[in-house]
């Protein structure tokens, strides 16, 4: 259930109206998928007024066919746990791209991740994805060539994985967390300088959620409503906190949590997801803020407004989100697996169609990821199916690395930093000089990617893949 109101729509159809395309106002509900047909996902270049100030030229984005929209944000895919999702790409960006679906425990040849598990998708070509989504949740897609400039100009989006059995809410909020780097013309300035990639890498100049500074969301007064969001910024890790309502997180990385936690403070880092549950304050028209409060001065992300008569719910009603499956681990018999992450001097970098930065910072087990390229190196080791692995990750660096892998979960079992909690996940924020295990059962075959989601390490050098087999 989608809480959109006639007025939120209005006004975000008058803020929008710069780029609209003067068709009529769509709201961006689920998208019945008929098991058949797939939806068509494009993904173009154009102008987008961003900044409030002007249109910036080159911004790449996603568009469904056949829905036309005033919202240029990517759109948000919506699919049933079990169910047949299919989607088709069409390439029309002058360069090539595919789609990777971030924490979709999916076939190998699903994955788009050029030369690894597919073909580039030329300008021009399309490229069919089907698979059935195991786990319910909030998941994302992306590109995984060019990924810098094709992230850092726009595309990355929401995908929703539902379950009839999830409690019902009053209301919906999806947040696709971001910024985009403009310079005072408004238009796309470099997307990192060298000495920053080298560090915690380069920050965007203008922080947006949907696409939009600050937007305010209408939600039912005194209503139970759930946020998701997604942390799909190629370097800004967040620090999110509520004010103006009491919040519990029900959902980490997808997957619920076992036990719900009161929202202090969550750590939300580039790819990773938090879903929320808020009970909306009593009195019609308060407002609750969402702040980024890192690294100190708070930043707004948004803002919600109660609006209506108070529907008088309670947190505690709120019955349990459908389970997914855990990571069934034997630890009595895993096969520990070192894995340093670590800054490198040696030089890699290849040129590749899919876009190279030109440098080589990191590596992981000493040996930097040369890109994407026809013949990557050999995997950081081969898995055998079925079988628990103990990921022994060691951040040698000053800098903290939301490291990913694909087609698999893992949960944490041990940290030198901090007591962890064994939640399910696909992305782990593994701080300066951590030490941390990561258990999980090779039970997909096929090549997986395993890298750090900042954009800028993950493009020169922190990359690697295994081999399940
Ligand atoms: Cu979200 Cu390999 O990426
Ligand atoms: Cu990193």
């Amino acid at each position: 259930m989608t809480f959109v109101s006639r007025r939120t729509l209005l006004k975000s159809a008058a803020v929008l109206g710069a780029y609209g395309t003067g068709l009529a106002v769509m709201p961006r509900l689920s998208q019945a998928l008929a098991a058949s047909d797939p939806i068509e996902i494009e993904a173009l270049t154009g102008d987008v007024s961003l900044d409030e100030k002007q249109p910036t030229r080159g911004v790449m984005r996603y568009a469904l066919t056949g829905q036309p929209s005033s919202d240029p944000s990517p759109p948000i895919l919506r699919a049933k746990r079990g169910d047949a999702f299919k989607a088709r790409l069409i390439n029309r960006l002058d360069e090539p791209t595919t789609i990777h679906w971030h924490g979709i425990r999916l076939p190998n040849d699903q994955d788009g991740v050029p030369f690894v598990t597919q073909p580039y998708v030329y300008t021009g070509d399309r490229f069919d994805y089907a698979f059935s989504p195991p786990d319910a949740g909030t998941f994302w897609y992306h590109p995984h060539c060019n990924t810098l400039t094709q992230m850092g100009r726009g595309l990355a989006g929401v995908l929703v994985v539902e379950d009839d059995r999830d409690p019902v809410f009053d209301g919906e909020v999806v947040l696709n967390l971001r910024d985009f780097r403009l310079g005072r013309d408004s238009q796309f300035i470099a997307p990192f300088k060298p000495r920053e990639a080298a560090k915690t890498g380069t920050f965007g100049t203008l922080r947006t959620a949907n696409w939009r500074q600050e937007p305010v969301y209408d939600v039912p007064t005194g209503g139970l409503v759930r946020v998701r969001i997604l942390a799909a910024d190629v370097t800004r890790i967040y620090n999110l906190k509520l004010a103006g309502a009491e919040a519990q997180i029900i959902a980490i990385d997808g997957h619920p949590v076992p036990e719900r936690m009161a929202l202090d403070m969550a750590v939300v880092s580039p790819g990773q997801r938090l879903d929320l549950a808020i009970r909306v304050a009593d009195r019609e028209g308060a407002e609750m803020v969402l702040e980024d409060v890192r690294p100190s001065t708070a930043k707004v992300v948004a803002r919600f407004r109660a609006v209506g008569s108070s529907l008088k719910r309670d947190l505690g009603d709120l019955g349990l989100l459908a389970e997914n499956a855990g990571v069934d681990a034997d630890l009595s018999n895993a096969t520990e697996i070192p894995l340093l992450l670590s800054a490198t001097a040696e030089s890699a970098s290849r040129d590749s169609i899919c876009g190279t930065l030109g440098y080589s910072f990191w590596a992981i087990n000493k040996v930097p990821y040369p890109g994407d390229t026809p013949d990557p190196t050999a995997p950081i080791t081969e898995l055998k199916l079925g079988r628990t692995y103990l990921f022994n990750v060691e951040n040698v660096t000053p800098h903290a690395h939301p490291i990913h892998l694909h087609g698999m979960n893992f949960k944490a079992v041990a940290s030198n930093k901090r007591q962890v909690q064994p939640l399910v996940s696909d992305t782990y924020l593994v701080l300066p000089d951590e030490k941390v295990q990561l258990a999980l059962v090779a039970d997909n075959p096929g090549d997986w990617v395993f890298h750090c989601h900042i954009i800028e390490h993950q493009k020169t050098g922190m990359t690697g893949y295994f081999r399940v087999t």
